[in-house]
């Protein structure tokens, strides 16, 4: 149901309610900003919130925790959910509308369809997590096509899923200009995540063991040092910090993300990592 005061923030569920409030801005000739979220949101989001503000008129902020991109044996059930304090974050943030749909107005029954990617969805996260990146290009395709915003902002943190989003966007001709915001870390420098709420106190100590050794990987890569010598030290420095296994530490283009090989030095390290039961993930470029 929407909340009926217009100065403040509107939740909408329902896509009719919600193509009907962008109708308006955009007849007011007003610009519109999208930021995709699944919720649990931390100062990273509200960076994008922030930024989406200073680009656009309006900002919707959506929260739905997408069934479609979570294995079988991943997080779903788990993953926090804090619409309440959701909304006072994101009216707070001078957000327009909140749009959190039910998970049967996103997928209604009978709904077949899916946005694969090969390529960029088939390194990194994609073998590891199969099918995660079709559900993250569905449903931010569906977000896409129901909010029709002008601009659409994602945190670099999820690299991978940022150049998937941008590279669908451009192969469907979708009229969004696709935005990456740099990740907001942690005074110690881990990068924010909304999963970074299932560390222990001494997990927590643990964490920013990730940064600290993608960032000495990508500053020997920039050096010269072979990447693959360099995230292998990266590899050793991440399970010596107290990891409980690694899902990989790699050096790639930013654009394609192809392997780097001996003498390539123009990318990113990327790694993800499981920290008790938190699987974290996080990348930083390589400066040259
Ligand atoms: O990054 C996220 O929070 C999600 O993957 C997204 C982009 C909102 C799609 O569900």
């Amino acid at each position: 149901m929407d909340t009926p005061d217009h100065d403040s923030l509107v939740t909408l569920r329902d896509v009719d309610a919600l193509r009907h409030r962008v109708r308006s801005w955009k007849k007011a000739g007003l610009s519109v900003a999208l930021v995709p979220t699944m919720g649990a949101l931390h100062r990273g989001h509200i960076e994008l919130m922030e930024r989406a503000h200073a680009m656009a008129d309006r900002v919707i902020a959506t929260v739905f925790v997408n069934p479609t991109q979570f294995g079988p044996n991943e997080d779903f059930a788990a993953y926090p959910r804090k619409e309440a304090q959701d909304f006072d974050l994101l009216d707070k943030a001078g957000v327009h509308v909140l749009f959190a749909p039910t998970p049967s107005a996103m997928y209604p029954p009978g709904f077949a369809t899916s946005v694969r990617l090969s390529g960029l969805s088939d390194v990194l996260c994609g073998p590891l997590r199969p099918g995660h990146f079709d559900g993250v290009a569905t449903v931010v395709t569906k977000l896409f096509l129901q909010a029709q915003p002008d601009i659409a902002l994602f945190g670099e943190k999820d690299f991978q899923q940022l150049a998937v989003i941008k590279r669908f966007t451009m192969d469907l001709n979708i009229p969004v200009d696709v935005i990456g915001v740099p990740t907001v870390r942690e005074a110690d420098g881990l990068a924010m995540s909304s999963r970074n709420a299932y560390l222990s106190v001494g997990e927590r100590a643990q964490a920013p063991a990730l940064y600290a050794a993608i960032i000495a990987a990508a500053r020997d890569i920039a050096k010269g040092t072979d990447p693959f010598v360099a995230t292998d030290a990266a590899r050793r420095a991440i399970l010596a910090a107290g990891f409980r296994s690694i899902d990989y530490v790699e050096a790639r283009t930013s654009d394609t993300l192809a392997s780097l090989g001996p003498g390539q030095c123009s990318g990113r390290v990327f790694a993800a990592a499981y920290l008790g039961r938190a699987r974290l993930i996080d990348n930083v470029e390589i400066e040259s």
